[in-house]
């Protein structure tokens, strides 16, 4: 016999650990991570932009990998570390990302930042790109409806080249600074 949806549990009990605090949470079968960021823990740092996987307004760290947290439901995601944009500074001190869109001016409603931050902490841990062109590439998941392209990519090579020197924080991957 086929289950029908009224089998489904009203609630389910997971544990996330955001921003280094664990949380016990009853969510429902079909809330995805980005709701329950939002609405249950207020995190509201994680922006809702097309709900649908499109402009990465969305991107948290989840076990240190960037995802697009309106696609994943939070019950796939039971027991995982997760990271958001308010977990990024630490001791009072911003991430390097985030003093460099600083910096750079990059950004101009903010709308996007959050995601491109987070994004960008992601990429630079990843290693994989190297120039510009890269930079561009493996940022395009992250939607800017204000054009601030040319600054985003001057703050993420900055801090790269700051990495490089073996000066930044950012150089430390991103589920590692969340177990600090
Ligand atoms: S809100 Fe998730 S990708 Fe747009
Ligand atoms: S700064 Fe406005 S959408 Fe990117």
């Amino acid at each position: 016999m086929r289950a029908s949806s009224t089998d489904l549990p009203a609630t389910i009990e997971i544990s996330l650990s955001v921003n280094g605090r664990r949380h016990r949470l009853s969510v429902r079968p079909w809330d995805t991570l980005l709701d329950v960021l939002r609405d249950t823990l207020d995190l509201t740092g994680t922006k809702k932009g097309c709900d649908q996987g499109q402009c990465g307004a969305c991107t948290v760290l989840v076990d240190g990998a960037r995802i697009n947290s309106c696609l994943a439901l939070a019950v796939m995601k039971d027991g995982a570390e997760v990271t958001t944009v308010e977990g990024l500074a630490k001791d009072g001190e911003l991430h390097p990302i985030q003093r460099a869109f600083i910096t750079h001016d990059a950004f101009q409603c903010g709308y996007c930042t959050p995601g491109q931050i987070c994004s960008a902490v992601a990429l630079i841990a990843e290693g994989h790109a190297g120039t510009r062109e890269e930079i561009r590439e493996m940022m395009s998941g992250n939607l800017c409806r204000c054009g601030a392209y040319a600054n985003i990519i001057d703050a993420i090579e900055q801090v790269m080249g700051e990495q490089a020197k073996g000066g930044a924080r950012g150089a430390s991957r991103p589920d590692e600074r969340t177990a600090r």
